[in-house]
């Protein structure tokens, strides 16, 4: 009698631990209006960085875009990369660079251009171009709105700005999607 006692509630913990799961990655029941502050906010693994997918393809069931809001401790930056979506950012807050390479017909990016970005300012990245956007302000954080189209998103990543966009290496899923999205995609270019 103990004994089935035991697997009993073992059986029951791991069911309860698959529901825990599940629900996280769940759309089901979300509210349809929902506090920013009370949104998942984690770095996933990326130093200085804060990130919160406000409206997601994972998270949300978004088709057509997503939303993110993050913020870049001084100092902190994105990876070199590209994807095949548009993107949207507004500076809400602090300053920084953008560097941006728009070569994504040449072999590699080679030299980016450098662009300061400021509070209330917005840029777009055009399709495929190699992009970094860099917290170079050492006093304050950097906050962005950015805003993706076709999520979720598919990133190449260039350890330097000389490595060939066919050398570029795909992170998909993207750091936020991992948890969720475990589904491989083909390289699109
Ligand atoms: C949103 O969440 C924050 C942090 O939990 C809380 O302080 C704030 O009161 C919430 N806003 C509303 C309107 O519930
Ligand atoms: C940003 O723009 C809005 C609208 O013009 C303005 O109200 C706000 O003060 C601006 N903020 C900064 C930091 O410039």
């Amino acid at each position: 009698m103990p004994r089935c006692w035991f697997v009993f509630l073992f059986l029951s913990f791991i069911l309860l631990l698959a529901t825990a799961e599940a629900s996280q990655c769940s759309i089901r029941g979300i509210p349809l209006v929902r506090n920013i502050s009370e949104l998942p906010q984690d770095d996933y693994g990326r130093g200085g960085l804060s990130h919160i997918t406000v409206a997601g393809s994972v998270s949300h069931g978004m088709k057509e875009i997503e939303v993110w809001l993050q913020t870049f401790s001084p100092g902190s930056r994105t990876p070199i990369h590209r994807h095949s979506c548009e993107e949207v950012f507004v500076v809400l807050k602090g300053s920084g660079t953008l560097y941006l390479a728009s070569s994504s017909h040449e072999k590699y990016p080679g030299k980016p251009q450098e662009h300061f970005i400021f509070p209330n300012s917005t840029f777009h990245i055009p399709v495929n171009d190699a992009h970094q956007v860099w917290n170079t302000n050492e006093n304050e954080d950097l906050q962005v709105l950015v805003i993706i189209s076709r999520p979720p998103v598919k990133v190449f990543i260039y350890e330097d700005w000389s490595v060939p966009h066919t050398a570029a290496k795909l992170k998909f899923p993207y750091y936020w999607d991992e948890q969720c999205l475990q589904a491989p995609v083909k390289d699109e270019l």
